[in-house]
């Protein structure tokens, strides 16, 4: 377990519990989200948290069965914040009341500061213009406090809006501080951290320093071999992982032919030139392309290039003498257990491509040292240890590659085209300086041909489509805004200067209903 002062998150299966793990994270606090019914007397007991937040989340305490915390969280002498449906839990638990069946509230609410309160304790700093604004969404509400708790501010729908017991260093609110449409939130939790004692001792120097111990530790004189993709967070990993044990890490970088362009070069110049790292470049993209030869099922798309994938990689690794570890850059989202209120597995949407199934098959132990960390603090990580910002920025790349961007069948002739157009849409976005601002961008190649009249000659030549999404996660996407100009000017190039394309659409679909991908 690290060794950072530790907050707890006690999940209750709300949509947002994952953003009091980013805002808490942005303050330099390590804090892990573990779901409710995970959480027993003994799991806090060795946990021991400075602090504790009890997320919101869909049930109704005033339901049979309904999820609680164990009564021992209140007398472990640390502080508390109730969020939502953490703050009825911790009211019915200690002696309060909630109600259903009152006005729902959900959105944008005023909280007025109670008679004789202008806000101290973790509600210091608020109320500057006599009230503060913040996101409700909430059935139930309490209706009586436990004993001990004050009120500090009140809604018109939630008179217990903000609560707490100073001496005890309980708080709670109905509302969510986590998010952005409570724009003072930050302000609550922030102060609450303080006052728990967090002295930010999480930053991407100590991490960095720490991650190197413990893959000396795990590793010790054993050889890890890495599946590099040329994505970020294999290569941050793969250097960390080179910076703790040196040689002993072998990097096998599958080249399966649907690679982006000058893709392949990047990885391997950017690992064996500036880094040193011992990486094998197996290029198998005639086994990869003949193998797609007619498919043009999507999932059958995935599923032959993921198989091919753990087939060739096995290959080489078995070829590194002695490798005991696979590493992988599993992030925390993935690991985090999110509470399924619905019961069942969820429906698959479309099956990712990762090296799942390796390990077990292989006998290899797992090396995961970005286990702890989002997205963007994998970024961090990689410019503390110096990789360069070009490569730490790039867009995510899928697993399946280009063929996931050529609905239909995969040729040579497609790829080809697809790779530049791809190359001079991304071109137009660097240009304008509207890289960073996607999240991700790319070209999809249609199969369907359209007739076109160039000079004075006839086309018929493919369509192509444009895609530039903004998003925190992958998980919901908008369309990228671009100027009517830029469309323009873009596909006026892509028509020009890549053979085999006469027509250019932009994708303004956003996710859901949509995907990313079109594939
Ligand atoms: P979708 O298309 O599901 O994509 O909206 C969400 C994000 O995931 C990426 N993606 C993948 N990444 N292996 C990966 O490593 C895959 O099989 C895969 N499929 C989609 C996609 O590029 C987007 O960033």
């Amino acid at each position: 377990m690290t060794q950072h002062q530790r907050l707890l998150i006690i999940d209750f299966g709300s949509q947002v519990t994952q953003l009091i793990a980013r805002r808490l994270r942005e303050l330099n606090v390590y804090c892990e989200i573990h779901p409710f019914n995970a959480v027993d007397a003994h799991f806090l007991e060795k946990f021991a948290p400075r602090a504790v937040i009890l997320s919101g989340g869909p049930a109704s305490v005033t339901a049979e069965g309904s999820p609680r915390v164990p009564q021992s969280l209140f007398s472990m002498g640390v502080p508390l914040f109730g969020i939502c449906y953490g703050q009825q839990v911790m009211m019915e638990q200690l002696g309060g009341r909630v109600e259903s069946g009152h006005h729902a509230e959900y959105g944008r609410a005023f909280i007025a500061p109670a008679p004789g309160h202008t806000g101290d304790g973790i509600f210091a700093g608020l109320f500057g213009d006599g009230r503060e604004e913040v996101w409700m969404s909430h059935g139930d509400r309490v209706t009586k406090l436990a004993p001990g708790f004050e009120v500090i501010g009140t809604s018109p729908n939630a008179p217990y809006a903000m609560i707490a017991n100073e001496a005890k260093g309980f708080y709670a609110v109905q509302f969510h501080p986590e998010v952005h449409h409570t724009p003072h939130g930050r302000i609550m939790l922030e102060n609450f951290v303080r006052m728990a004692g967090f002295t930010g001792d999480w930053t991407m120097a100590s991490y960095r320093s720490e991650a190197i111990r413990k893959i000396r530790e795990q590793v010790g004189d054993r050889r890890v071999i890495c599946g590099l993709s040329g994505g970020v967070d294999s290569s941050v990993a793969a250097v960390l992982i080179h910076e703790a044990i040196g040689d002993q890490l072998t990097c096998v970088f599958v080249d399966h032919g649907l690679l982006r362009q000058n893709e392949a070069e990047e990885v391997v110049t950017m690992f064996r030139d500036n880094y040193n790292i011992p990486l094998i470049h197996a290029d198998r993209s005639d086994l990869f392309l003949d193998a797609l030869d007619g498919v043009t099922d999507p999932e059958v798309k995935r599923k032959t290039i993921g198989r091919l994938f753990i087939e060739v990689f096995q290959k080489y690794a078995n070829d590194i003498d002695g490798a005991e570890f696979l590493a992988q850059g599993t992030l925390y989202p993935d690991v985090i257990e999110s509470v399924s209120f619905s019961g069942g597995p969820s429906v698959t949407i479309k099956s990712h491509h990762n090296v799942g199934g390796l390990p077990e098959k292989m006998g290899l132990k797992l090396v995961e040292p970005l286990r702890e960390l989002f997205k963007d603090e994998v970024r961090a990580l990689g410019r503390e240890l110096g990789l360069p910002d070009k490569f730490i920025g790039r867009h995510p790349f899928p697993g399946p590659g280009l063929a996931i961007r050529c609905p239909g069948e995969v040729t040579r002739e497609k790829l080809d085209i697809l790779r530049q157009a791809d190359a001079v849409f991304i071109d137009q976005i660097r240009k304008h300086g509207l890289y960073d601002d996607i999240w991700q961008a790319f070209v999809a190649i249609l199969p369907v041909r359209t007739v076109g009249v160039m000079g004075d000659g006839r086309t018929y030549d493919y369509a192509c489509a444009l895609r530039a999404v903004t998003s925190v996660d992958g998980m919901t996407a908008d369309y990228y805004p671009f100027t009517h100009d830029f469309l323009g000017e873009t596909a006026t190039r892509i028509i020009n200067e890549v053979k085999g394309i006469n027509r250019c659409t932009y994708d303004i679909t956003s996710k859901p209903p949509g995907t990313i991908e079109w594939e």
